[in-house]
């Protein structure tokens, strides 16, 4: 029985795993799917909803920098109170919105 478990344990081990969290979206995916219609492949919100909502230009060193982690966190999961920016929360699990983080960030490498 043991040995029946053992192999049973070492042919899972041996499947190549597919997808990494089942279900969970990449940032990509999501930016393309929801975030792009306000702030723009790019993040620059050069897109007519991003200009008459006055959605921030990400790839600006300023913005970069008076932005932190836990607000870009803050930001998608609850909404920005007083601008369109939208809550998430119901939408993208917390793993997705925090994988936002990184991907919000690399606007700012690109000019
Ligand atoms: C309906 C338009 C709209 C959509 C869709 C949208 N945003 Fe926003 N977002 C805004 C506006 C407007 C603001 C507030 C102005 C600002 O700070 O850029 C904002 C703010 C933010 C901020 C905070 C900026 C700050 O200065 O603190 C982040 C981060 C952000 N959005 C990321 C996202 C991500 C990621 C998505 C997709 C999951 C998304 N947004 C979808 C309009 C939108």
């Amino acid at each position: 029985m043991i040995a029946l478990v053992f192999a049973a344990a070492l042919a899972q081990a041996q499947t190549p795993s597919p997808a990494p969290i089942v279900g969970q979206q990449s940032a990509q995916d999501v930016w393309d799917k929801r975030c792009t219609f306000c702030h723009g492949q790019d993040g620059k919100a050069h897109t007519k909803k991003g200009r008459q909502y006055k959605a921030e230009d990400f790839t600006k060193a300023k913005w970069q920098k008076h932005t932190t982690d836990e607000e870009i966190v803050d930001a998608i999961t609850n909404g920005v109170p007083k601008t369109k920016m939208p809550a998430f929360k119901e939408k993208l699990s917390p793993a997705e919105i925090k994988s936002m983080v990184p991907f919000v960030r690399a606007f700012g490498a690109k000019k």
